[in-house]
């Protein structure tokens, strides 16, 4: 039995920092595991111009432990009223990585987000011709459609016909959930890869619904069925060079997500190498495992391999009920359970 895992340092190509004490509180466990992280752009206000994101990343520094080498990648949150000049011109000077493309109303501080793919027409050409990346929350919001079919429905709808259109586009399908989603994927070319997350490697929908309802499995897009999970399970264990780490970690306070109406987000930073690491090892996968993590992504975002590695062996982690994200209350993914993976200090 592989008693240790040393891989090359990896990313997580899909997170959320949020801003101030809770930044503060979670940075830390991301940066502790992570040379790199795509950050989300949903703050409220959202992150929508160069300026902002080039602030947001001074603040992100400004309280990253003096001990950690971590670089934050900015994203831009679109708008209806998104400048292509202005997206196009923080590419050129390194402050955007990517964009971030949310359907207004699809998910935690989307209310700015795009109302109509056509409004961002002329944003999207500019990408396609600059080479840089879409990432897209990938979930129609129609209320006439059923939430566990929205991401299907949103790749039929909107993802094909958009790439039929403007078939250079880069883009990275955020957290994906579905055997839809898997199989759209790896029919599409090289321009079009996913991300996906630990939870929705470990749970579905079950995990929310099952004995009460459980608000710290609430996630969006929501997990769903068995079949769904094992597609995933299969696509990130693949060794397709189209999968890759993201966590999409999003810290709520316990209150937020215990209430009335609970916000979605998953807080999964804390262990997120050794949930990975525990389904490519039931999938008999440890050999794949440094392709998903360290290397699928920055070869899709044309970025270099990190050096240095990091070693995972085979000891119980013990995660903790709550965490304290400086003086707030915040459950973690697997609160109380034991994982059969360890990140070596
Ligand atoms: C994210 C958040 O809380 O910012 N929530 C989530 O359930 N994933 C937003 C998102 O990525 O959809
Ligand atoms: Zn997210």
């Amino acid at each position: 039995m592989t008693e240790a895992i040393t891989i090359r340092r990896p990313d997580d190509w899909h997170l959320h920092l949020r801003d101030e004490d809770m930044l503060r509180g979670v940075l830390p466990h991301t940066a502790r595991q992570f040379a790199r992280a795509i950050v989300m752009p949903n703050l409220s206000p959202p992150v929508t111009t160069a300026q902002a994101a080039a602030a947001y990343r001074q603040r992100i520094l400004k309280v990253l432990p003096q001990d950690l080498d971590f670089a934050p990648l900015m994203t831009c949150y679109l708008t209806d009223d998104t400048d292509p000049d202005d997206l196009a011109r923080g590419y050129a000077e390194g402050v955007f990585t990517a964009a971030k493309l949310y359907p207004a109303g699809a998910t935690t501080n989307s209310a700015n987000g795009v109302t109509a793919i056509a409004n961002i027409r002329r944003v999207l050409e500019r990408m396609q011709e600059i080479g840089m990346v879409l990432c897209v929350h990938g979930e129609v919001t129609d209320p006439e459609i059923d939430i566990f079919d929205r991401e299907a429905v949103f790749i039929e709808r909107i993802l094909a016909p958009l790439l039929r259109e403007m078939p250079g586009l880069r883009v990275v399908l955020e957290h994906a959930t579905t055997e839809q989603a898997v199989d759209y994927v790896l029919a599409s070319g090289e321009n079009v890869a996913a991300t996906i997350t630990p939870q929705h490697l470990h749970i579905n929908r079950n995990a929310m619904l099952v004995g009460g309802m459980r608000p710290h499995a609430y996630c969006l897009p929501v997990p769903k069925r068995e079949k769904h999970r094992l597609a995933l399970r299969r696509a990130a264990t693949s060794g397709s060079e189209k999968f890759f780490l993201g966590t999409d970690s999003a810290p709520h306070s316990q209150s937020a997500k215990e209430s009335g109406c609970g916000c979605a987000g998953i807080f999964n930073a804390p262990h997120a190498l050794e949930s990975y690491l525990t389904v490519f090892d039931e999938e008999g996968a440890l050999d794949r495992f440094e392709a998903f993590a360290s290397e699928n992504g920055p070869r899709f975002y044309r970025l270099p391999l990190n050096e240095g590695t990091v070693t995972l062996e085979r000891a119980p982690t013990d995660v903790p009920e709550t965490i304290d994200a400086a003086g707030t209350a915040v459950i973690p993914f697997h609160a109380g359970q034991r994982l059969g993976w360890r990140l070596r200090a």
